[in-house]
């Protein structure tokens, strides 16, 4: 989870969340009292409460309270970081600058307030980190699993990134194991397994009537094991994503029935990220480190009553480096 909040942190302010004033424990607990409310929401949303009604006075406390303190921690980096910028003078590179610079620009054609930007903020900590580290989670247990597949994903990396340097986010067009592994650990276990939407006027699903505002849940989860669709459904086998030569009709098939990240204008806004920082976060673990576990089978049983997929039981393993030379970083700097 420090991997991944540290990640995206960079990516809106250029820096991770420090450790020594506790701003890394702060968001990150702030995270997972998001997520707690999430279900809440989701509940009422899906037993047909109307929230401003029923739901958000219910839960409008403890809302307000996680949103009050999301403030005040962002706030403070908003402020350090315009700090930053007005004594740098520097070009602005990273997501938060270029924020901070529309707020300031009186002639924008569309003016954002700090509240924008701030939520905005919220909107891809809470959207991003837990999705992004259950993912992480599951797949290096289904590895830990199924030891075959490590030893085919670090023949892969080793061929082509060779063993002198870190994989890095660049080679992932040139792993497709990896790649299959990803997609195929989102598969089975998709974190976000029920994903939910209201129709804006009525239609037809099925064969059924569906009214306008009924509420529909698309059961993501259940799609992805369906045994009409996929051969061996509840077995780990990342070499069904490996087959190119579909033919169109069978990729429309494929997109419709594999719906990780949701699918149409709600899909997730983060899905080619999420691909990029799980690939690169599964491929440096299987690098660069064998994992012992004390147990000889990894547990995968699913933990109940969550709205993100998570394990009941999350392996507890020892890392063993693989090598006692350090792994080089090699910086590409992409070629406009
Ligand atoms: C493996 C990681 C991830 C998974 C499985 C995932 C999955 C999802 C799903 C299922 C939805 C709802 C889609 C729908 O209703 O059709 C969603 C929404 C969203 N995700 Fe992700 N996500 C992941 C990572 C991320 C990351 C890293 C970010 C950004 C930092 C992100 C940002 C968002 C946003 C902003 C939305 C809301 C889109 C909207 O409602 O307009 N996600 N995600």
């Amino acid at each position: 989870m420090k991997l991944v909040n540290n990640t995206i942190c960079k990516m809106i302010m250029g820096r991770s969340c420090s450790e020594e004033n506790g701003e890394a424990e702060r968001v990150i607990s702030l995270v997972a009292k998001s997520d707690a409310l999430a279900k809440k929401f989701f509940l009422a949303a899906i037993l047909r409460k109307p929230l401003p009604k029923f739901g958000i006075s219910l839960f409008k406390k403890e809302l307000l309270d996680v949103l009050s303190k999301f403030d005040e921690v962002l706030e403070k980096i908003l402020v350090e970081n315009k700090e930053k910028l007005d004594q740098e003078h520097q070009q602005d590179t990273v997501m938060m600058d270029k924020l901070l610079e529309a707020y300031g620009d009186e002639n924008a054609d569309c003016k954002i307030s700090r509240d924008h930007i701030k939520s905005l903020f919220v909107d891809l900590f809470v959207a991003g980190t837990d999705t992004s580290t259950h993912t992480i989670q599951w797949i290096m247990a289904e590895i830990i699993h199924n030891s075959y597949i490590l030893e085919i994903l670090r023949e892969e990396i080793d061929s082509v990134v060779g063993k002198t340097r870190l994989i890095q986010e660049t080679d992932l067009p040139n792993l497709p194991y990896l790649q299959a592994i990803v997609k195929e650990g989102l598969r089975l276990h998709p974190p976000v397994p029920l994903v939910v939407r209201t129709l804006q006027e009525r239609c037809m699903i099925g064969g059924f009537y569906v009214l306008e505002k009924t509420t529909l849940l698309v059961n993501g989860y259940a799609m992805m094991r369906d045994p009409e669709y996929w051969e061996y459904p509840l077995e780990f086998k990342p070499e069904r994503f490996l087959t190119s030569s579909m033919k169109k009709d069978e990729i429309r098939d494929e997109v419709l029935k594999y719906i990780p990240f949701g699918s149409g204008r709600r899909g997730c806004a983060g899905a080619n990220l999420a691909y990029v920082s799980v690939g690169t976060a599964i491929g440096v673990m299987c690098q660069c480190f064998d994992w012992k576990t004390k147990e000889d089978k990894v547990n995968m049983d699913e933990a109940a009553g969550k709205i993100t997929l998570t394990m009941a039981h999350p392996p507890k393993c020892t890392l063993v480096p693989r090598t006692l030379i350090p792994l080089t970083l090699c910086m590409q700097i992409p070629i406009s």
